[in-house]
């Protein structure tokens, strides 16, 4: 389970903050290479707290499920074992966790092929996905972070003062995308990134996820990304935080 309080906390600093930490917390969500963890990372630098990329938990459950022989398409052998799961957080740095299953960090095998291949089958099931939420809900709670994901404003953080939506058409995502792939060293060429996006899209599109922008948090504030560089999706989210929580 969620275990080892020591290691599975974001760093502890010194807070002014005198709200809650799930009111205080940051949710992010949108579609694939939206550019969430870029700009949470760079938010939660800004202001001094952890940052929580969500997609590695469900990252880290796929893995497990392959490395166990589990089939991804039988839901309730994968929600049993998800929910027996020993998957720990540790941050030495306050924007990288490390995520364990037992103790392996498996954080360097999260963006395989093959679990690239897997893991919508994985997050779509509803029992994972309340299993999840639940440790996400756990995270925040202890103290305010910045966390990534599909269903953050409207599920994991719906308390939060500040949610955010990031949106980019699936052409500036997979040029961004693509660029990752090619500093990673892999021949990839824009159209096979861009069937990619979108195939992950679709996949991606079940189970009360926010992944268009009119499925956004109420209370969201969507960012166009398409024009901007980051840091002016960050100035943004930045205003949208000391608006919502200075007054
Ligand atoms: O952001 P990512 O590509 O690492 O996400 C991996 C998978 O997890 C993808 O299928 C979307 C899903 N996901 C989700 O459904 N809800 C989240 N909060 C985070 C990720």
């Amino acid at each position: 389970m969620y275990a080892r309080e020591t290691h599975s906390r974001a760093p502890s600093r010194e807070c002014r903050i005198s709200l809650d930490s799930l009111a205080r917390s940051i949710a992010i969500d949108g579609p694939t290479a939206a550019g969430k963890s870029v700009v949470g990372r760079a938010i939660a630098e800004q202001l001094d707290i952890g940052f929580f990329d969500t997609g590695l938990m469900y990252r880290a459950c796929t893995l497990a499920v392959l490395r166990n022989a589990v089939d991804p398409n039988n839901q309730e052998a994968v929600s049993t074992l998800v929910r027996s799961l020993e998957l720990d957080m540790r941050w030495t740095n306050p924007t990288s966790p490390h995520i364990f299953l037992a103790d392996d960090d498996v954080t360097t095998e999260l963006r395989s092929p093959e679990i690239e291949e897997a893991v919508s089958l994985i997050s779509r099931i509803a029992e994972v996905r309340d299993e999840l939420v639940r440790r996400q809900r756990a995270i925040a709670s202890r103290e305010p972070v910045v966390m990534a994901g599909r269903d953050i404003g409207t599920r994991v953080l719906t308390d939060a003062s500040t949610k955010i939506f990031l949106d980019a058409s699936s052409e500036t995502r997979a040029r961004r995308r693509l660029g990752e792939e090619i500093d990673s060293g892999r021949d990839s060429s824009f159209e096979s990134v861009l069937t990619a996006t979108r195939r992950r899209d679709e996949l991606d599109d079940s189970g009360k996820r926010a992944l268009r922008r009119e499925q956004a948090a109420t209370g969201a504030i969507i960012v166009d990304t398409d024009a901007l560089g980051v840091d002016q999706v960050v100035a943004a989210c930045l205003e949208a935080y000391h608006d919502a929580n200075e007054s």
